[in-house]
């Protein structure tokens, strides 16, 4: 047996390394909070000679004063980079200190059957799609599906139409999930909505009465090839995948490619930043496709939603500029009213406003195009948390973040019905 289990090991072994899956041994993530312009300037020399993973903000560019900064540190410069901040005199932390050993934790152990879907785990894209298939098809009445397009390495996008059957076109909101994709609790959320939207119709009364006068429209992962990236060989991915020309570097940011101050603040031209815009807007075949959707059925979308991690934040347009948007004041209401909500479950604490003025201003977001395209509720959720586990929020808060989350999603759709 002994002898069996050996060969079961090296075989493991050399399947990771063919399969070559990026590990973080040891590596660390840091929250700094810098106080003067001195300590900006360090992180930016700091991030000029030394591959920085920035979590929070997504990117170098977007560092300023007074804001939490949270970056994970390739292994080869932790010491520097430790050694260079303390120097600083910066306020600093350590979020994670072991980056691999943290990973391995946010899963639960795998044990029953690694391919079965389970709404209180992070499922990879194949059971995504296998569940997509048996879900759309268990409830005719209420639920159908789409493909709006195919990824740029050619998954096709399913986006799910869930709402009584009607004859005429019905008001409708479009929600997105898996933007970015190494925000798992955000994919993890657009399924727990189908799921509470298919098992609560009939009986809650809000959503009996929103699915009758309304659809929603559901895209449970709009960056399929990055979100099966970070499943297959790199977990902090965030980008699509595609190939740019004249750069070795993947992807652009898929919430900086939208034509809205299409890169103008916020975002890189450099196609190996995290936040690259892109060579133009909608270069991107998945933005390219939801967009085309969008504008499609703008006439009956009347909201659009789409789900982040992690800050616990409530924003709304503008990004791209410090502007208010001309509906602020209502918008600002709207995403109070669903904080209030979502907090009164689990006391989970949210900020919101527009957001440039909350976060930071940057342009091409989806939302800002959404609402300059003419859909005036749209909004963008940071889920949990604030940074203890960051994007590798463990398995055991899906269930109270999701059902936190429907409140709110639920107090933005309610407000919408009474507004059509
Ligand atoms: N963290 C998100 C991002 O940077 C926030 C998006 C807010 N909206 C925006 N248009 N920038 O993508
Ligand atoms: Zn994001």
């Amino acid at each position: 047996h002994t002898g069996n289990m050996k060969i079961i090991l090296l075989f493991g072994l050399v399947a990771a390394v063919l399969a070559e899956v990026k590990n973080f041994d040891g590596e660390k993530v840091f929250r700094l909070m810098p106080t003067t312009d001195d300590h900006v300037l360090l992180i930016k020399e700091l991030a000029n000679n030394v591959k920085l993973d920035f979590w929070r903000p997504d990117s170098v560019d977007l560092v300023t004063i007074d804001m939490a900064v949270d970056f994970h540190v390739p292994l080869a410069h932790t010491d520097i980079v430790y050694t260079m901040l303390q120097q600083s005199g910066m306020k600093m932390g350590v979020l994670i200190e072991d980056l691999q050993a943290e990973m391995e934790e946010h899963l639960d152990s795998r044990d029953i059957n690694p391919r079965a879907h389970s709404y209180t785990k992070y499922n990879t894209w194949d059971t995504i799609q296998a569940w997509i298939a048996s879900i759309s098809s268990s409830n005719p009445e209420l639920i159908s599906r789409q493909v709006i397009g195919n990824t740029y390495e050619g998954r096709p996008m399913n986006v799910l139409k869930i709402g009584r059957k009607s004859s005429s076109t019905k008001p409708s909101i479009f929600m997105d999930c898996g933007i970015h994709a190494r925000e798992w609790i955000s994919t993890a959320f657009c399924q727990w909505f189908v799921k509470e939207a298919l098992s609560t119709y009939g009986t809650d009364s809000e959503m009996t009465s929103l699915l009758n006068q309304m659809d929603v429209y559901v895209l449970p992962i709009f960056n399929i090839d990055g979100y099966d990236y970070t499943h297959k060989t790199n977990r902090m991915w965030r980008k699509t995948r595609s190939a740019q020309s004249g750069s070795s570097c993947i992807g652009a940011d898929p919430n900086r490619n939208w034509n809205a101050g299409w890169c103008t603040t916020g975002a890189s031209p450099n196609p190996c930043s995290d936040t690259f815009c892109g060579s133009a807007p909608e270069s991107e075949i998945e933005v390219k496709n939801v967009a085309d959707f969008i504008r499609r059925n703008k006439s009956s979308i009347k909201a659009y939603l789409t789900i982040h991690s992690y800050s616990q934040l409530l924003l709304f347009p503008y990004s791209y500029t410090f502007a208010l948007a001309e509906h602020h004041n209502e918008l600002m209401a709207v995403a109070k009213g669903a904080s209030n909500v979502l907090r009164s479950l689990y006391g989970t604490e949210y900020t919101s406003g527009p957001g440039a003025a909350t976060i930071y201003p940057a342009a091409g977001g989806s939302d800002d195009w959404a609402y300059d395209l003419g859909v005036k509720y749209s909004f963008t959720f940071e889920l949990r948390d604030t940074g203890r586990y960051g994007f590798l929020l463990p398995e055991s808060q899906i269930k109270p973040t999701c059902e936190e989350t429907m409140l709110a999603v639920k107090y933005i759709a309610s407000h919408v019905q009474k507004n059509l």
